[in-house]
């Protein structure tokens, strides 16, 4: 069973955030921790979290047991604070940093097997890191043999100079633990109970510790302040992009793409610089995302072409085009082939297939049909300062350059309106509407009418009835 520690201040971050739940890649750096540990192990983690990190406990609630340190005193008081909490069956027990993220599973495994090997008190993992600055340094005797750890801060400078570093996992015989815990004393220097200082109890017993010794390819040197954290980041963002080129994903410069932990992309799509994918943002096959573009939590289709744009909690269809400048916001749905372009944004609507929205107009909580064509400049009003109100659109419908539309408000199939329209009752299909407010023109004779012609006397529509003017495009 693992036990992840996460109690600590975390004061070297300079953040009101616990250290832990910070994001790396847009996930939260204990969430890896958990996962591993999973993997690892196959049973449920418990977390010790501290009164000043009560919000990693509501963090984890889902994947996690939670043990409650009652006052940061150290690493060796948090483990003390797990056990009272672990069932009295345990006979091994894998303890974890939540502050060291990127530890593979593997390692581990293999961790957990150096001890059972040895039939060691615990067994640790030992890096011999380039830069040892900060960490605690593992002490051997003449003979090699693992005698005890000294924290950096407590260390002699010739202590100092040892470059073998304490990763900060490792698997204990909880039986032996039990017996020992309670032997910890705090450091003179700190205050601190280090769990480290288990190493040297260990030794007192004539116990053996099992130290597993790995290379330092900065994954396990830890994560304490913000420049670590970026270097993290960093890593692990080369190791992502490595892998989705290797599953046939294009990039042209992928130093500058950013792909969040969940994002999944299909063969041949292409990023281009300066790309962010967020969250579970998923990207169909042969799709293009070019340079400048952000998007979070959204479907993107396949064979698409996404050009300098935000998009947020939006769906694209399959052969759309987005771009280049434009804004979807939360539950834009993008309907197959549709062309949204030029400063275009797009809220909380749906548009079917093939619509074509090209110049700077707004649609917000709208219905539109396919292959209407939404003129420059066109507006929903759909907001009056209290509530937000829909606009249906029909299929095959011509908006007019300028076109407000002040919602509620339906328009037909086939309907259109003039340059400059301002439309606040409904538009029956196939009718022309035209002018401030907008009047319906009598049904074309015979051959087209102008759609963009002054505002002739025409004939009134009936009101909609009920709801207050709307306003603004908010
Ligand atoms: C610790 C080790 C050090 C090792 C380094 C590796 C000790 C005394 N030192 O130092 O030998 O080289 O990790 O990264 O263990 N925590 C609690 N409760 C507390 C204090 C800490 O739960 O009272 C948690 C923290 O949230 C963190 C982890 O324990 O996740 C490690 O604590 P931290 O203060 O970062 O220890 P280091 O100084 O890095
Ligand atoms: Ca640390």
């Amino acid at each position: 069973m693992a036990v992840v520690l996460a109690a600590g201040l975390g004061t070297r971050m300079k953040s009101r955030l616990p250290k832990v739940l910070h994001p790396l890649c847009g996930r939260r750096m204990i969430d890896y921790v958990l996962e591993t540990a999973v993997n690892a192990t196959g049973a449920r983690p418990l977390v010790v979290y501290s009164p000043a990190t009560a919000a990693v406990r509501d963090a984890v609630a889902d994947t996690a047991d939670t043990a409650l340190q009652d006052e940061p005193r150290g690493t060796g008081d948090a483990l003390r604070a797990a056990l009272a909490s672990l069932p009295a069956d345990v006979d091994e027990v894998l303890v974890l940093s939540g502050d060291v993220p990127l530890v593979r599973a593997e390692l581990l495994t293999a961790l957990l097997e150096a001890r059972t090997l040895d039939h060691a008190a615990l067994s640790l993992v030992a890096v011999d890191a380039i830069d040892p600055t900060g960490l605690g340094r593992v002490v051997r005797n003449e003979g090699g043999t693992v005698e005890r750890i000294v924290e950096d801060r407590d260390a002699t400078d010739e202590e100092r100079q040892i470059t073998e570093i304490n990763a900060g996992l490792y698997a204990l015989d909880a039986a032996w633990l039990r017996r020992r815990i309670g032997d910890l004393q705090s450091s003179p220097g700190t205050g601190e109970v280090y769990l480290t200082d288990l190493v040297a109890l260990a030794r007192e017993d004539g116990r053996i510790v099992a130290a597993l010794d790995v290379e330092d390819d900065g994954r396990l040197t830890g994560i304490n302040d913000r420049a670590q954290l970026a270097r993290a980041e960093w890593d692990l963002r080369v190791e992502t992009n490595d892998r989705w080129m290797r599953a046939g994903v294009t990039m042209m410069d992928p130093s500058t793409v950013y792909l969040d932990h969940d994002v999944e992309l299909a063969e041949d799509v292409v990023l281009e610089p300066n790309v962010i994918l967020r969250g579970a943002t998923r990207v169909g096959e042969r799709t293009r995302i070019a340079a400048g573009s952000q998007i979070s939590d959204s479907q993107i289709g396949s064979d698409c072409v996404v050009w300098a744009s935000v998009i947020e909690r939006s769906v694209v269809e399959d052969h759309a085009t987005v771009g280049p400048f434009s804004h979807l916001r939360p539950g834009a749905h993008v309907g197959p082939r549709s062309e949204i372009g030029n400063y275009a944004e797009i809220k909380n609507s749906h548009l079917g297939e093939h619509v074509r929205q090209h110049h700077m107009s707004y649609l917000g909580d709208a219905e539109v049909g396919r292959d209407t064509n939404v003129g420059a400049g066109t507006i929903t009003a759909n907001y009056d300062g209290v509530r937000k109100h829909r606009t249906t659109i029909g299929e095959r419908v011509f908006l007019g350059v300028d076109t407000m539309l002040r919602a509620p408000v339906t328009l037909g199939d086939d309907a259109r309106t003039g340059a400059g329209a301002v439309v606040t009752r409904d538009v029956p299909a196939g009718r022309l509407a035209v002018g401030v407010p907008a009047r319906l023109r009598p049904p074309r004779p015979v051959g087209p009418a102008d759609p963009v012609g002054p505002m002739g006397p025409g004939e009134p529509v009936e009101p909609s009835p009920g709801t207050p003017p709307p306003t603004d495009g908010g």
